[in-house]
């Protein structure tokens, strides 16, 4: 039913082009915003000293050396990103089915997260991801047992990675693993280590997606993936079952909830935020990313336009913020205006 009461008039009285004939009328009348503060940039780390290197699907993205995270670091602080997000790319050598190397208080992204804070304190926030798949030879995020991926087992290593990770210096824990309980249990292991102040950031309503497929070559977990994470990740097809989702991890202890992938389900970052009134973040993946900027390669979009009304659409659907790779190209043009 058309909500014809909203309804004030009709042509010729009414001329809805008339809000739009500048630029100072129609920014009056814009609905929503973009700012620096909505983006989150998520970053790749690699061993080494000066290393940058290129992300074949992911034009423009490159995984750096802990020298150079932390000067992205500082970038991002001088454009006004409040966060950063940091993956490593670990090497394969250290990789094994009990994904160890994740409980490594010096591993890549501990060194990483350790850097950065010495350069740069409360400056800028960091988030870590809590999953175990850039760590174990099967490429899932938790641990496997004869083809089955195990949820208490896992839950119990999620929880001293986090705890790890908050005493690396980590400011927001965020559990990309969708097992169940997780958030209660890391909660309660952070406070008991000391932690009360650190935040977690559940991917609450994570979908098993092929939208993925540019960030497992860029953690290297891609080939190494054995089967899918259908079992774990939820099925594309569900709506309601988000809301349950985020319900859980809200009762459970949850500060931020994401919905992710971006793009292919604002419906569901609408739904979640309009149902919770929760702090409600999407993530533009790697697949997003990689699409707009193939397409850009070939002279077919605007690039820079394309970014900004894609961004702009997370903010239409109810998105308190926008974690991408686009977010220092994006918070440069923020900046000029
Ligand atoms: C790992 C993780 C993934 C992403 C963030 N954390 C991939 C996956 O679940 O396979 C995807 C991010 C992106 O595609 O940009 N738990």
């Amino acid at each position: 039913m058309p909500k014809s009461k909203l309804t004030t008039g009709s042509f010729p009285h009414v001329r809805m082009r008339r809000n739009r004939t500048d630029s100072w009328v129609r920014r009056m009348v814009a609905e929503n915003t973009l700012t620096t503060n909505d983006l989150i940039w998520p970053l790749f780390v690699i061993e080494g000293i000066g290393v940058h290197d290129p992300i074949e699907s992911m034009p423009g993205v490159d995984r750096l050396s802990v020298d150079l995270i932390v000067e992205a670091a500082v970038q991002a602080r001088d454009l006004g990103i409040p966060a950063i997000a940091v993956f490593p790319n670990t090497n394969p050598d250290v990789k094994t089915p009990c994904a160890k190397e994740a409980l490594n208080t010096n591993n890549l992204v501990c060194t990483a997260v350790r850097a950065i804070k010495e350069k740069l304190g409360n400056e800028i926030g960091v988030i870590c991801d809590v999953a175990l798949d850039p760590y174990n030879s099967d490429g899932h995020d938790g641990l496997v047992d004869d083809g089955e991926i195990l949820n208490d087992e896992t839950v119990e290593m999620l929880c001293k990675q986090s705890v790890v990770q908050a005493q690396a210096g980590c400011d927001i824990i965020a559990p990309s693993d969708m097992m169940d309980g997780r958030i209660r249990a890391i909660r309660e292991a952070l406070d008991a280590a000391g932690f009360q102040n650190v935040k977690i950031l559940s991917y609450a309503a994570k979908y098993a997606s092929a939208f993925y497929g540019p960030f497992r070559d860029a953690v290297g977990s891609g080939g190494a993936l054995k089967g899918d994470k259908r079992t774990y990740q939820m099925n594309p097809a569900n709506t309601d079952e988000s809301l349950r989702e985020v319900a859980g991890d809200i009762a459970e202890g949850a500060d931020m909830v994401m919905v992710k992938p971006g793009l292919a389900y604002l419906d569901i970052v609408r739904r979640i935020k309009e149902e919770f009134v929760m702090p409600t973040f999407a993530y533009q993946v790697s697949g997003e990313y990689a699409m707009i900027q193939a397409a850009v390669q070939n002279g077919w979009l605007d690039g820079d336009a394309v970014m900004m009304e894609s961004l702009m659409a997370f903010k239409r659907a109810g998105a308190d913020g926008i974690l991408t790779y686009f977010a220092p190209r994006a918070a440069k043009i923020l900046n000029e205006k």
